[in-house]
């Protein structure tokens, strides 16, 4: 055994019992090449299954970008298993393309790097001069093994694979600017229509406006999202009922009515103190409910942006650039609260085409 302690021991050596360390070192196994290492066919073999591996990675991204501008999104919603042809085709073509690209790498490292097996002494923490010049030799010598500049066709297609994959994030960045194709009208609109109930979220249960306490906050849902018989309202599946249940979340609460600052025209929106937002950042869109009862804020967890709920719940705090959508609230003849209209303006996350409506 050597005592130097950044000496590497080859492979395969047993170190004898002695009287400081009684129990003899086992060693490593046997050593085994692997094919590529013997046989040069098999070798070439492995070169061309990762290279194909890395151009299919190329097929895949450039697919993603034809089912982008070809495949509209949002009309096709059911086309396949209750997703979007769209969303499925962007999520496999850019899925396999990574994943392709992933593989590729691990059987180049498995069946193309060099192997050989080391055993490296512990050694002191520290890391002289002399130790980080040996780490930049030994990466170099990494990469001389891992035989990338002898593998033109491996280094060219990875590099490629990896070049082209760009693509899908230049071509995703187009959503980020003003588009006169996108359909406001559809962003603009939820669920909730004129005499539509609140209900409990989950559960389903209307909501009376005399059960609601001071300082509550209830997190609701509109009653169309749970139809029976009595309510009549259809059953929703699939993509809709998701975009309609995220779109129609909202929080109610209580508070002593003169803490209410009415924003202009919105006067008659609220009952007896109990007053209802919704319940999607303005943010990018989390939920929101971390509700403040002395102070009326409510918080949201994901960037902190904080809405005064007593003021039209405007933004007193954070990153979120508007007040939380306010709903319109009245009570039926039963004494359950109910909309009296849609909101009267786009619920979560801002766009560029919003100030259009
Ligand atoms: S999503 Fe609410 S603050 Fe960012």
């Amino acid at each position: 055994m050597s005592n130097d302690n950044n000496s590497l021991e080859p492979h395969g050596e047993r170190l004898p019992a002695s009287a400081t360390e009684p129990i003899a070192d086992p060693g490593l196994p046997e050593h085994h090449w692997r094919p590529t290492d013997v046989d040069p066919r098999a070798e070439r073999r492995a070169e061309r299954q990762i290279a194909g591996m890395f151009i299919a990675a190329m097929a895949f991204a450039v697919l993603f970008v034809v089912a982008y501008f070809s495949l509209s999104v949002g009309d096709n919603w059911d086309t396949f298993l209750g997703m979007g042809a769209s969303t499925m085709a962007l999520g496999v073509t850019l899925g396999l393309s990574l994943l392709l690209i992933g593989i590729g790498i691990i059987h180049l490292a498995r069946k193309l790097m060099a192997d050989a097996e080391m055993v490296e002494m512990r050694h002191p923490a520290a890391s002289p001069a002399e130790d980080r010049e040996a780490t930049v030799a030994a990466l170099n010598a990494g990469l001389d093994e891992a035989g990338i500049g002898r593998r033109p066709l491996v280094r060219n297609t990875m590099l490629g694979a990896v070049g082209v994959l760009g693509l899908p994030a230049v071509v995703l960045l187009r959503d980020l600017a003003p588009g006169d194709e996108l359909d406001i009208d559809k962003l603009a609109h939820t669920i909730w229509e004129p005499g539509m109930r609140l209900v409990r979220d989950v559960v389903g249960t209307p909501i009376l406006a005399s059960e609601i306490e001071m300082g509550d906050l209830i997190n609701a849902a509109p009653e169309a999202m749970f139809p029976t018989e009595e309510n009549g309202y259809e059953e929703l599946h699939g993509a809709q009922e998701q975009v309609d249940k995220a779109k129609g979340a909202i929080i109610i609460v209580r508070m002593d009515p003169d803490d209410i600052i009415p924003a202009k025209g919105r006067e008659k929106w609220t009952v007896d103190g109990i007053i209802c937002y919704s319940k999607i950042c303005t943010h990018v869109g989390c939920p929101i409910s971390l509700y403040e009862r002395t102070t009326h804020h409510v918080l949201c967890p994901c960037h902190q942006s904080t809405f005064d709920l007593a003021d039209h719940a405007k933004v007193v705090f954070g990153p979120a650039a508007r007040p939380l959508p306010q709903l319109p609230l009245a009570v039926d003849d039963e004494g359950y609260l109910v909309a009296q209209s849609d909101f009267t303006e786009p619920i979560g996350a801002s766009y560029w085409e919003r100030e259009k409506q």
